[in-house]
C-alpha cells in the first residue's frame, strides 16, 4: 500500500465520479466577527477567556474569507477540485439563536454557493461546526437543554429552503463528539464546561437535533444528500495487557459507537450506559426511533489512530511514532481499518471522507514552501483509501482538510492545516507544494 506509485496510478484507483475537494468551515476562516448583523458565536466568547487560545488568538478577522470570497474561489478552482466544503456560521443567518433571520447573512452564503456553481465546483454544505449562537448558551445552557435541538431544525429548515435547491449536500453537524466531549466534559473547547453528565446530554440533543433537522429539510422538498459528519479512529490498546484491552474498548464505545449505534442500529450502546450509570441522558421514548432513520451519507473525519491506555485512554500517538505538529500519529493503515470495520458493523449507504490532513511547521523558502511531509501525509492517505474500496468500502470522496491555514480552535494560529500558505500580515495566499501536487493528481488521469 506505501509503495509509491505515480499520481496517474494512485488516481486510477479511484472511481471515474468520484468527488474530490477541499475542507473549511465558517469560524476558522471567515473573520468579520461583526460584520453585516452577524450575532456572537461561542466561539466568540470562548476566545475570550483568558488561557483558552494557546497563542491568545481569535476568530475576529481569520483568513479574512469573508471578504475575500471571490479570489478564494478562484483559489479553489485553480487546484481543480469538483467540490468544496464549507459551514454555514448560524448566528450571521440568526443572530439571536431563534426567530429574526439576518438577510445580510443569507446573502453571504447564496454569494458562494453561485460562485462554486459557476466555476463548477459542488457545494457541500454543514450546517454546524460548533459556532453556536451565544444567546442559546446564556438563555438555556446550549445544547445542554433539549430545546436547542428544535432551535437548531428551525435554523436548519432556513438554510434549507434558501440554500437547498443548489448544494450537493447538506450534513446536519460536525464532529459531534467535539462538541460534547471537548467543549463539555473537557472543556477544553467552546462553551468550556467540564461535566460529564452535561457532556453526555449535550450528545443526545446534538443527534436528536440532527433527526429534527433530517426531518424538516426533507419536508422543504430539498434535494441535496443528507448525511452527518463524525471524527472517528481505530482505537488501539497501548500493551497487550487487560487493563489497556478494557480501556480501549471502553474509548472505543464513547468515540464511536456512541454516535454510530443510535445513527445506524436504533439504540445506545450498553456498555457505555452502564459505565455513565446516574451522568446517562434523559431520552423522551420517541428519540431512538427519530435519531436512527435513515440518510445518504456518513462523514469520516480522520487524523490519527488512538491509543488507549490506564495512563491515557485516549492519546494520538503511540509511543514512539512519527507523528504530525499536533502530535498525532502518522498512520494511513489505520484509516483503512477504520473504514473497514464501519463497513463490517453497520450498513452505511454511502461514506466520505469529509477531512484528512496535517499541520506541519511550515517555512517559506523565496516565497516557496515545500511541505512534503504534508503532501506525503496526503497522498499515503489517498492511497489507504483506495485499499479500502477496492475491498468494497462504499466511500465516495475525498476532501482535504484544509484549504487555508487557519483558526486551529484552542491552538489559535499556531498550527497550520493549509494546502495555501496564509500570511497573516498581508492576507497573501500561496500555494504550498502540496497543493500543486493535489492539482496535479487531480488532473493526472483526466483526458
Ligand atoms: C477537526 C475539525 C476541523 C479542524 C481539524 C484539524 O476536528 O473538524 O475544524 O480543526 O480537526
Amino acid at each position: 500500500m506505501n509503495q509509491p506509485v505515480s499520481a496517474i496510478e494512485l488516481r486510477r484507483r479511484f472511481p471515474s465520479d468520484f468527488t474530490w475537494g477541499v475542507a473549511t468551515s465558517a469560524f476558522q476562516i471567515e473573520g468579520a466577527a461583526h460584520a453585516d448583523g452577524k450575532g456572537q458565536s461561542i466561539w466568540d466568547e470562548f476566545c475570550h477567556l483568558p488561557g483558552a487560545i494557546a497563542d491568545g488568538s481569535n476568530g475576529e478577522i481569520a483568513c479574512d474569507h469573508y471578504h475575500r470570497l471571490d479570489s478564494d474561489l478562484d483559489l479553489i478552482a485553480q487546484l481543480g477540485v469538483n467540490a468544496y466544503r464549507f459551514s454555514v456560521s448560524w448566528p450571521r443567518i440568526q443572530p439571536d439563536g431563534s426567530g429574526a433571520i439576518n438577510p445580510a447573512g443569507l446573502a453571504f452564503y447564496d454569494r458562494l454557493v453561485d460562485g462554486l456553481l459557476r466555476r463548477n465546483i459542488r457545494p457541500y454544505l454543514t450546517l454546524y461546526h460548533w459556532d453556536l449562537p451565544s444567546a442559546l448558551q446564556h438563555r438555556q445552557g446550549g445544547w445542554a437543554a433539549r430545546d436547542t435541538a428544535f432551535r437548531f431544525a428551525e435554523y436548519a429548515r432556513i438554510v434549507a429552503k434558501h440554500l437547498g435547491d443548489r448544494v450537493a449536500s447538506i450534513a446536519t453537524h460536525n464532529e459531534p463528539w467535539i462538541t460534547s466531549i471537548l467543549g463539555h466534559e473537557r472543556g477544553i473547547f467552546a462553551p468550556g464546561v467540564k461535566s460529564r453528565r452535561v457532556a453526555f446530554q449535550a450528545a443526545h440533543h446534538v443527534l436528536l437535533s440532527h433527526a429534527l433537522a433530517l426531518r424538516t429539510i426533507r419536508e422543504s422538498g430539498c434535494k441535496a444528500q443528507l448525511g452527518i459528519v463524525l471524527n472517528m479512529s481505530p482505537v488501539y490498546a497501548a500493551t497487550d495487557s487487560a487493563l489497556d484491552a478494557f480501556h480501549a474498548r471502553r474509548e472505543d464505545g464513547r468515540l464511536i459507537r456512541w454516535f454510530m449505534d443510535p445513527l445506524f442500529k436504533g439504540h445506545y450502546p450498553q456498555d457505555v450506559l452502564e459505565d455513565l450509570g446516574a451522568d446517562a441522558p434523559q431520552v423522551e421514548p420517541e428519540d431512538a426511533h427519530l435519531i436512527s432513520q435513515p440518510f445518504d451519507f456518513l462523514g469520516i473525519n480522520y487524523y490519527h489512530p488512538t491509543v488507549s491506555s490506564s495512563a491515557n485512554p485516549s492519546s494520538p500517538a503511540s509511543h514512539g511514532a512519527a507523528v504530525t505538529d499536533m502530535g498525532w500519529e502518522v498512520s494511513p493503515r489505520s484509516l483503512t481499518q477504520l473504514l473497514l470495520r464501519l463497513r463490517r458493523d453497520y450498513a452505511i449507504p454511502a461514506l466520505f471522507i469529509t477531512e484528512n490532513g496535517a499541520a506541519y511547521k511550515d517555512e517559506v523558502v523565496n516565497g516557496l514552501i515545500d511541505d512534503e511531509d504534508r503532501r506525503h501525509y496526503i497522498e499515503s492517505h489517498l492511497a489507504a483509501t483506495a485499499d479500502a474500496i477496492r475491498q468494497g468500502v462504499p466511500v465516495k470522496g475525498y476532501f482535504v482538510w484544509s484549504l487555508l491555514d487557519n483558526f486551529e480552535w484552542a491552538e489559535g494560529y499556531r498550527k497550520r492545516f493549509g494546502i495555501v500558505h496564509v500570511d497573516y500580515d498581508t492576507q497573501r495566499r500561496t500555494l504550498k507544494r502540496s497543493a500543486h501536487w493535489y492539482r496535479e493528481f487531480l488532473t493526472a488521469a483526466r483526458g
